[in-house]
């Protein structure tokens, strides 16, 4: 099969073609005792990956983006975000489902990564069953709680679930993961699967849009924008979700903004910092490519500038919930 260099697919918004993983025919239980079982249905073979940037293995696929690393040091970081993310918000979800999830009820976690939330949510809640799907296979095959499962699964495909199927549909940072055409689509599916009253919770990053930019900041937040138009993905995604969510039909929807002070004050601006430092480094093949002096020394200064300028950034959390049957 031939396949585009990473460098020359860079240059232009990406053109899907349809996924690796498709699993459309495949039920979810099967999916679950094959990815329990064995290598995770849709393992991608290793000629998807390419090795640049000092030793960093990023993923070569068509199907997907794919401009974060898929290795160890990048699952690290998303745990560490997910630390961030709930210092941040002071908790795991906002959506009205506590009760619920003690009693006992079916959740999805969209693009679930190492699944860190879902993991821990499976042991904050054990009545309730957690299903992951990501398009990776960075989620644990084996060491987990009982009532976690696994799929590989690409969110431009139609889910292997059946409509009305979930009560809470979780979703966190697909800024970079979705083509701005795909939200809707995406939206819309995630609609049919879950069950009237149940309710949807997104939390996104307004990557690209610093509050309080110094000159560095205002580099950063260029650097951020031209790589999100130039691969066709949506930057505003964070802010979009509530209006979003209206027009597939949701109700009660509520936006929690939370705007997080980076390398400065507590734990949480050390910690936003170095998620936000290492998101950069990540990206770096990329971002060089329209913004070269973007290096790790201009990082190190644009940190310190940031405690100058009160530099935020700001993190969206939505929820939304399907309206009953009549
Ligand atoms: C920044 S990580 C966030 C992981 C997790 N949601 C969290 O908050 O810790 C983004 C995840 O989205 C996944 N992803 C990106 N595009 C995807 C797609 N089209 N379908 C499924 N997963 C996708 C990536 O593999 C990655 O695990």
């Amino acid at each position: 099969m031939s396949r585009t260099p990473w460098f020359l697919r860079f240059l232009s918004p990406k053109k899907r073609k349809q996924s690796i993983s498709s699993s459309t025919t495949t039920s979810a239980s099967d999916q679950q005792r094959s990815s329990s079982t064995s290598l995770p249905y849709g393992t991608p073979p290793s000629s998807n990956y390419v090795i640049m940037d000092g030793g960093r293995r990023y993923n070569n696929r068509d199907d997907i983006p794919a401009l974060f690393p898929e290795d160890d040091e990048e699952n690290d970081r998303r745990h560490r975000q997910h630390w961030t993310l709930k210092l941040a918000f002071e908790g795991n979800f906002d959506a009205p489902v506590e009760e619920a999830l003690v009693e006992g009820i079916k959740v999805l976690d969209c693009a679930c990564g190492p699944a860190s939330w879902t993991m821990e949510m499976a042991k904050d809640y054990p009545r309730s069953e957690f299903e992951g799907l990501d398009v990776t296979t960075s989620f644990p095959n084996a060491i987990k709680p009982e009532n976690c499962h696994f799929t590989v699964h690409n969110m431009i495909d139609p889910f292997p679930f059946p409509a009305n199927h979930f009560e809470y549909i979780h979703q966190r940072l697909l800024v970079l993961g979705l083509l701005a055409s795909e939200w809707d689509s995406f939206i819309q599916r995630l609609v049919i699967i879950l069950k009237p009253g149940g309710w949807i919770e997104s939390t996104e990053v307004a990557f690209g849009e610093l509050e309080n930019a110094g000159p560095m900041g205002e580099v950063v937040n260029e650097a951020a924008n031209a790589l999100t138009s130039s691969r066709g993905l949506n930057v505003d995604i964070a802010k979009e979700l509530g209006d979003r969510f209206e027009k597939a039909g949701l109700v009660n929807i509520k936006t929690r903004a939370i705007p997080v002070p980076v390398n400065q004050g507590d734990k949480l601006g050390q910690l936003a910092w170095e998620n936000f430092r290492d998101i950069f480094l990540a990206l770096k093949p990329f971002v060089r490519q329209t913004h070269p002096q973007l290096d790790e020394e201009f990082l190190a200064a644009f940190g310190e500038e940031c405690k100058v300028y009160n530099t935020k950034t700001i993190w969206y959390r939505t929820y939304a919930q399907k309206p009953k049957a009549e």
